[in-house]
């Protein structure tokens, strides 16, 4: 018997079914009208929205909001797109926090750059999973040549590698797995159970809680965590890095890692990596870098410098979509070495047989916490091919230079007191009235933050420090200029100046309203 020869022309068209109303919601080739009408709608929308928008928020507040979106019933749909774009305008677009608004000045959010708008639309569509090479071919490939790439940057060596994550908790939580593996290398079952809760890692007053959540979820003890001062500079001391790690050593305890931040979230202040890593490769120990906020440094044409040291690193966390310009979620793990990246391996018959590993099939869900995952490589990658790295740097280098301006604005205003000079592109503030006791300047600050907020013209962020109420503008928007930072604020010391006077009365007062 003769098989068929199977040729474009010869290929017989399969029948189908005809089209039903359920049907003409998928996306196929049937579709794909409707699909790019659709999409051009909504992107028409967010369009006219941030072209219109006169702040970067409208202060709605969540009992004003809830009850619109409560009142929707979900089992009954509008079945048309324009009806339901008209109703996200209502419970979503007209109220939406904007980040690409030169006075949003409050997380470590970032306007985002439109080729990777474009990747986000393109991976969306095409819907790959980068859990194996059968369901994403070429992307794996990407992902592999971005997180090569980022290798490079950092400078970990030839035997580097790493995964794209969900972001930088979920880096940090990954890390912190490999170091406990490592530590645990050599431990029986029976020694795990001894050695689980003298594990320490060793970390920052001012680094990211997301270490704490991790120890939690690697079934460290309660107490794992140590947590070392901070100096004035609001930077890690190698000093203490290395005290610490002796004293756990007499106590009979495994110091698992430390994790040095390359951009902490509030000072975004960069601890000295060159000499933790000094301490850590003296004593044999695992470093992490959290270079969540920091890594839009690998790409500045000015700054890369203040990195230095990185590239001693076991491991780095890097979050494009914080100083890459990038959407939500965009971060990769890098380590130094491959072979640690085995700890996070499982293998399954039905999705990644030990035989591939073998056959040098790409599976990257070998390494990855994540199965089913969103190739967010591609927006990156896009990035890169369109504006290069210089380019995305050179945006990170401009708000670090605002944040810079900021700082001299607020340190010479004699309404307001800022703390540590930031590496990156965080300020650190306070209204400061004479007068009034340090509860009232706190509650006056919390107060101004939220009235601030809720007049929609500006939003900035708040932290405590020393026990105290701060404000903080995190600039990441290089259309922030320096006229935007100084009406905040005076808003901001309007706001705080009406609460006091509400509060004390005006006898006691030495201080002006705003
Ligand atoms: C230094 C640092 N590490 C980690 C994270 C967590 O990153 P993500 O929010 O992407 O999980 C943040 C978030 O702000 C951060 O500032």
């Amino acid at each position: 018997m003769t098989l068929p020869v199977h040729t474009a022309e010869a290929t017989p068209t399969p029948l189908r079914p005809g089209p039903t109303p359920a049907r003409a919601h998928l996306l196929s080739d049937d579709t794909v009208e409707q699909y790019r009408r659709a999409v051009a709608a909504g992107t028409d929308r967010v369009a006219r929205r941030i072209a219109e928008a006169t702040g970067p928020f409208t202060g709605v507040r969540p009992d004003e909001l809830a009850p619109q979106v409560e009142a929707i019933d979900l089992d009954r749909p509008l079945g048309d797109t324009t009806a339901a774009l008209d109703e996200l305008e209502d419970v979503y677009l007209r109220d939406a926090v904007w980040f690409h608004h030169p006075r949003y000045l409050a997380h470590l959010n970032c306007p985002v750059v439109i080729p990777a708008l474009l990747g986000e639309a393109v991976l969306s569509a095409v819907n790959s999973s980068m859990d194996t090479w059968d369901q994403s071919a070429g992307g794996t490939l990407i992902e592999r040549r971005l997180v090569e790439w980022t290798a490079d940057r950092i400078g970990l060596g030839p035997a580097a590698d790493g995964v794209f994550t969900s972001g930088g908790t979920q880096s940090n939580l990954h890390a912190l797995l490999l170091a406990r593996e490592e530590a645990l290398a050599a431990a029986t079952p029976a020694d795990r159970r001894i050695l689980l809760p003298q594990l320490r890692i060793i970390a920052s007053a001012a680094g990211h809680f997301s270490v704490q959540k991790a120890a939690k979820l690697l079934g460290l003890a309660p107490d794992a965590v140590v947590v070392v001062e901070t100096g004035p500079d609001r930077r890690m001391r190698p000093g203490a890095v290395r005290h610490e790690i002796a004293r756990c050593r007499r106590a009979g305890l495994t110091v698992m890692a430390v994790v040095a931040t390359a951009g902490t979230t509030d000072f975004g202040t960069i601890d000295p990596l060159d000499e933790i890593a000094e301490v850590c490769a003296t004593a044999g120990v695992w470093l992490h870098v959290d270079a969540a906020y920091g890594c839009g440094l690998l790409v500045s044409p000015t700054r890369r410098h203040l990195l230095d040291g990185i590239e001693r690193a076991d491991s780095v966390t890097v979050d494009y979509h914080k100083s890459f310009f990038q959407p939500v979620s965009s971060s990769a793990l890098v380590v130094r070495d491959r072979r640690t990246l085995r700890h996070a391996t499982w293998h399954a018959d039905y999705l990644n047989p030990a035989r591939t590993v073998a056959q040098r099939i790409p599976n990257q869900v070998d390494k990855s916490l994540q199965t089913t995952r969103r190739f967010d490589a591609l927006k990156l990658w896009l990035t890169l091919r369109v504006m290069g790295p210089d380019a995305v740097g050179e945006l990170f280098d401009e708000v670090c230079d605002r944040a810079a301006q900021a700082w001299e604005l607020v340190a010479a205003d004699p309404r307001f007191e800022v703390l540590t000079r930031s590496q990156l592109s965080t300020v650190v503030f306070r209204w400061r009235p004479s007068g009034p006791g340090p509860d009232l300047t706190d509650a006056a600050n919390l107060r101004a933050r939220e009235a601030l907020a809720a007049s929609g013209l500006g939003v900035v962020a708040g932290t405590k420090v020393d026990g105290r109420q701060y404000l903080k503008f995190t600039v990441l928007n290089p259309a922030t200029t320096v006229a935007d930072v100084a009406y905040v604020l005076d808003l901001i010391a309007e706001h705080a100046g009406r609460y006091l006077h509400e509060h004390v009365p005006a006898a006691d007062l030495t201080c002006p309203v705003g």
